[in-house]
């Protein structure tokens, strides 16, 4: 199968290795040079780890490299059999690509989107065929976590939805069939537990090394509030807060925090800009016990 991913950060490089590692031929494509590059480093240091941990041999690292290739061009992708959007979360620039994408591939192709929170109506009402049209939202880390929702549209086929069902199970993930809700099933129970969280720290019950803390240790939480966002990105983690928000009406149990708007606006971006919450280039503060 010919996969196309649109978007080498985060999550369309996680995509990628998915995709590939279940055999699929793949192609990524990016407007920013650097991004593509930057994938393709980041995609060979996480297969050298896993080579050294033994979870993969050098043959299934040179497999999973060879089925991956990159593109330059929307052009180079007209021969996929489905495209996994994954920019960055604004409708009106995801609404464009998909529109210019149909002058491209062929009327059969699936085209998705990895959205965390835009309306799928919206989207497919910007293509000539917006039955092919469908969410397909993979979570972060792509290549470890096994659910992946599945959102079809007002407008999708059934068969579209059929395969897109398929094409994700046999990469062997579990998939949840959701409305074209906002946020979905996942994030739309995570707002509240990322604002509530940046509330108690804006109220100054506690610092946010400590209401992680607290949730890791007393809430088994794998990772802390703060910790997930950071590694999320406020960019893209604010965006879907305020998408929600507006969304559902402004119910204010969605409302976003200035905390974190001042994070996002100062270009304290979390892990992938070397600070958020967390400062990453320096020794991570201590929570107080
Ligand atoms: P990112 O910022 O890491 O990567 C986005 C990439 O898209 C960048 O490399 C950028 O150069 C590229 N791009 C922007 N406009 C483009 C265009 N018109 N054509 C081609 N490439 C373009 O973002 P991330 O975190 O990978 O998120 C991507 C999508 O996935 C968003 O819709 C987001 O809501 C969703 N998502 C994000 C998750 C996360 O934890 N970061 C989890 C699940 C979904």
């Amino acid at each position: 199968m010919k996969i196309a991913i649109i978007g080498s950060g985060t999550m369309g490089s996680g995509i990628a290795q998915v995709a590939a590692t279940a055999g699929c031929e793949v192609k990524i494509y990016d407007t920013n040079l650097d991004a593509l590059a930057k994938s393709k480093s980041n995609l060979e240091n996480t297969l050298s780890k896993l080579v050294e941990k033994t979870k993969i041999d050098e043959h299934e690292k040179f497999r999973i490299e060879n089925n991956i290739s990159y593109a330059h061009t929307l052009g180079e992708l007209s021969h996929s059999d489905l495209v996994i959007e994954a920019i960055l979360e604004n409708l009106e620039v995801k609404r464009k690509l998909f529109s210019e994408l149909e002058n491209y591939v062929s009327p059969e192709t699936i085209l998705a989107s990895n959205t965390s929170s835009l309306s799928i109506a919206s989207i497919a009402a910007s293509c000539q065929k917006p039955e092919r049209v469908i969410g397909i939202h993979f979570f972060n880390p792509a290549p470890l976590m096994q659910l992946v929702e599945v959102i079809p549209a007002v407008q999708t086929s059934e068969k579209v939805l059929q395969k897109s069902v398929q094409t994700i199970s046999d990469w062997k993930k579990v998939v949840a069939v959701a409305k074209d809700t906002p946020g979905f099933i996942v994030n739309r129970v995570a707002r509240p537990f990322y604002s509530e969280s940046l509330r108690i720290y804006e109220e100054g019950v506690a610092d946010f090394a400590t209401i992680d803390w607290a949730l890791k240790t007393i809430g088994n939480f794998k990772m802390g509030p703060f910790e997930l966002m950071d590694m999320i990105g406020h960019d893209v983690n604010y965006v879907v807060t305020e998408t929600v928000f507006t969304a559902f009406y402004f119910d204010p149990k969605f409302k976003p925090s200035f905390t974190q708007k001042r994070l996002l606006e100062a270009g304290f971006l979390g892990r992938k800009s070397g600070r958020g919450f967390y400062d990453y280039n320096k020794e991570l503060p201590k929570p107080i016990e």
